[in-house]
C-alpha cells in the first residue's frame, strides 16, 4: 500500500522537524520545455521536497541522491506501485528488481558490456556504423539534413540492433520505433490509451524477432546481450523483460547524448573550439554534456521502511523520484554547476545513475559516442553547425533530449 509523504501546507525548511516541503508550483508540463530552474527552485527548498502535481518526494541534491542510491534496500526497485515500465515492457527487468533477483540477471549482461569486450567486440562496429549514417547525412545534403533524425537515432538504433544480436531484416527505424514507443510507456503517467497502444504493437514486434532468435542464439551462442541473458539460464519471461529494457534505455539515451553534443559545443563556440583544437579530451567532453544535460532526469524509486532522510520523515510506501538532472546542476558538487564546461572533468556526476543500478551500458554508450561518433562527424564534416532558419526541439523531464536538431555545413 502506498502512503503519501505527510506534506505541509507551506513550503518549510527541512531540518529536525521531520516535515517536508511542499513544491506546490512545480508544473511537469513547464519542466517539458526546461526543468532547469524549476529544479534550482527544489533545490533551494531542500534535500527532501514533495511535488503535489506529480504525487512524488523528489530527492533533489547530489549529497542526497548518491546517498539514496546507495542505500537500496530503503530506497527499493522492486515496486508495487512504479509500474508503468513493467506494463511498457510486458515483463518486470532487472531495473525494476532488488537484489539478490536484480544481481543474478545484471550479472548475466555485464561481461558484454564491459570496456574490454566493448573495445574488443563493439567498438569496430560501432565505427563501421558511424561512416555509413555520415554518408548518409553528407548524401542528404546541408539544406535539409537533421542530425536527430538522420544520424543520431539510425546510429544508436544500428549500434543497439548489433549489442543485442538482432538480425539484419531489423531496420534502424523499427528499433527507433520501439525504443521511443516503449519510452513513452514507461512516461505513461496519466495512463494514455494510445501509449499503451503503441508500447503493446512494440512488445509484439519484439516478440517475433525474440521467438526465431532465442532458439538459434541457444543453439550458437555469441557474444549478444540476448546470448548473455540466455547463457546463464535465466528463464525466458526474464530474458524477454531484459532485451525490451534494453531497447528502451539503450537506444533513446545515447540518441539523445549524440544531439546533446553537437548542440552543446554549436551553442558555446569557444568551447568547441577548445575541443577541436584537441585540447579537451572527447571522453571529457561527453562527461560534461552527460551532467549538463542528463538524458535521465529523474528515476523512481519506492521507501521500503519509514526512514528519516536529510532531515525529513519518509513512511514506507513513499514514492520517490531520485532527480539525477537536478543533482548534476548542484553548485555544492560541481562549481558553477549551469555553465557547460569541457575543460571540467565532472567526475561524479549522475547522468548514469550509481549503485547497484548505475548504467550497464555506459562504457558501450561513450565508446560509441566520444570514440566514434562526435569525433568523425567533426572531422569528416567540420564546419557542422546549427541551422539557422530552422529552430532545434527539446522535450521531456523524466527523459529529455533533442527531437529536432536541424544542422548545415
Ligand atoms: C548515454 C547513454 C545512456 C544513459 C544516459 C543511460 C542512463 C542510465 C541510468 C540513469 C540508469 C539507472 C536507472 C536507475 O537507477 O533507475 C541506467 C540503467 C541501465 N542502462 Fe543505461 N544509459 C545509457 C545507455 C545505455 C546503453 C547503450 C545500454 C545497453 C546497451 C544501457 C543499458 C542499461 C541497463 C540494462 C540498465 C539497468 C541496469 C540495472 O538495473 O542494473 N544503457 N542507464
Amino acid at each position: 500500500m502506498t502512503h503519501a509523504p505527510t506534506p505541509v501546507a507551506t513550503p518549510v525548511a527541512t531540518g529536525s522537524t521531520g516535515t517536508i516541503p511542499v513544491a506546490d508550483w512545480f508544473d511537469p508540463h513547464e519542466a517539458m520545455h526546461n526543468p532547469y530552474p524549476q529544479f534550482a527552485r527544489l533545490r533551494e527548498l531542500g534535500p527532501v521536497v514533495y511535488a503535489p502535481a506529480v504525487g512524488r518526494t523528489f530527492i533533489t541534491t547530489h549529497a542526497a541522491v548518491s546517498e539514496a542510491e546507495q542505500r537500496p534496500e530503503v530506497f527499493s526497485s522492486q515496486s508495487e506501485t512504479n509500474l508503468t515500465m513493467v506494463r511498457a515492457l510486458g515483463g518486470r527487468p532487472m531495473l525494476r528488481k532488488d537484489d539478490p533477483a536484480h544481481a543474478a540477471e545484471r550479472s548475466a549482461i555485464n561481461p558484454t558490456l564491459r570496456p574490454r569486450a566493448v573495445t574488443q567486440v563493439w567498438s569496430p562496429r560501432f565505427a563501421e556504423n558511424v561512416e555509413r549514417w555520415i554518408d548518409h547525412l553528407l548524401e542528404l545534403g546541408p539544406e535539409h539534413a537533421d542530425l536527430n533524425r538522420d544520424f543520431a537515432a539510425p546510429v544508436a538504433s544500428q549500434n543497439l540492433i548489433d549489442m543485442l544480436g538482432f538480425p539484419d531484416s531489423v531496420s534502424v527505424e523499427d528499433m527507433r520505433r520501439w525504443s521511443t514507443s516503449y519510452i513513452a510507456g514507461i512516461g505513461n503517467l496519466l495512463d494514455d490509451p494510445a501509449i499503451w497502444a503503441r508500447s503493446d504493437a512494440s512488445q509484439v514486434e519484439v516478440n517475433v524477432v525474440l521467438d526465431e532468435l532465442i532458439p538459434r542464439l541457444e543453439r550458437e551462442p555469441n557474444s549478444s546481450i540476448t546470448s548473455h541473458l540466455l547463457q546463464v539460464g535465466l528463464p525466458e519471461d526474464a530474458v524477454r523483460a531484459n532485451a525490451h529494457l534494453t531497447i528502451s534505455g539503450g537506444m533513446n539515451e545515447p540518441q539523445h547524448m549524440i544531439t546533446n553534443l553537437v548542440w552543446a559545443l554549436s551553442t558555446h563556440p569557444e568551447q568547441r573550439a577548445t575541443v577541436l583544437a584537441g585540447e579537451a579530451p572527447w571522453g571529457d567532453v561527453f562527461e560534461e554534456a552527460a551532467r549538463w544535460q542528463s538524458p535521465i532526469g529523474m528515476v523512481p524509486r519506492e521507501v521500503n521502511v519509514d526512514t528519516e532522510f536529510h532531515g525529513a520523515l519518509l513512511p514506507a510506501g513513499t514514492n520517490v523520484g531520485l532527480l539525477l538532472a537536478s543533482a548534476n546542476r548542484d553548485a555544492t558538487a560541481f562549481p558553477d554547476a549551469d555553465r557547460f564546461d569541457v575543460r571540467r572533468t565532472a567526475r561524479g556526476h549522475l547522468a548514469f545513475g550509481s549503485g547497484v543500478h548505475m548504467c550497464a551500458g555506459r562504457w558501450a554508450a561513450k565508446n560509441a559516442i566520444a570514440d566514434h561518433a562526435l569525433p568523425r562527424l567533426y572531422e569528416r564534416i567540420p564546419t557542422l553547425e546549427l541551422a539557422p532558419d530552422r529552430t532545434p526541439t527539446w522535450d521531456g523531464w523524466v527523459f529529455r533530449g533533442l527531437t529536432a536538431l536541424p544542422v548545415t555545413w
